[in-house]
């Protein structure tokens, strides 16, 4: 079976935020991280995942019926609830084009980036102001996108 291509014309960049039901062990978050890798590079998938105190934030990128799927897919897993869609958008290039799903955790995060992930956590705790989000949402990610082209 030929792979999906990694440079399908139409793409979508969908950020999410969830609650872990529980905290993760290093050892379970190895574990699902093996199992999204091997799914995310048949689906032609790509993106990051952090994990910061029982948090998840994760950016998927790809095909939009792929991302949907996947989102999906993620939305019923019972070790974590609360998915919360903050940011998708139509984008002409992968940020995480080398990454079939990244990870980072609190102590790999810049303060910046810490700062904004907390920012995005905290919509959790209030009514969500879309356009905040959204440009929280867009600090994570262009400052991903910057850290990675500087690396
Ligand atoms: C926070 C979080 C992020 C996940 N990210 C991915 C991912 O990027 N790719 C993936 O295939 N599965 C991911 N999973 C796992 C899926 O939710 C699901 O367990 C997996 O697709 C297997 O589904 P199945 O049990 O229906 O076969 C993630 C799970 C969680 C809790």
């Amino acid at each position: 079976m030929t792979q999906p291509s990694l440079c399908a014309k139409t793409l979508t960049q969908l950020t999410y935020i969830s609650s872990a039901v529980r905290p993760m062990t290093g050892d379970e978050l190895t574990a699902l991280l093996t199992k999204a890798r091997t799914y995310n590079r048949s689906h032609a998938i790509t993106g990051m995942l952090i994990y910061i105190d029982g948090s998840f934030l994760q950016i998927l990128e790809g095909e939009p019926s792929a991302v949907l799927a996947l989102n999906e897919r993620i939305k019923s897993d019972p070790r974590h609830s609360g998915v919360i869609n903050m940011l998708s958008r139509t984008i002409s290039q992968r940020a995480f084009a080398d990454w079939s799903m990244g990870f980072k955790e609190a102590a790999d995060l810049s303060e910046p980036e810490q700062q904004a992930c907390a920012a995005l956590f905290a919509t959790r705790k209030g009514p969500a102001n879309a356009i905040t989000t959204d440009h929280v949402a867009e600090i994570i990610v262009r400052s991903f996108i910057t850290n990675n082209l500087a690396h």
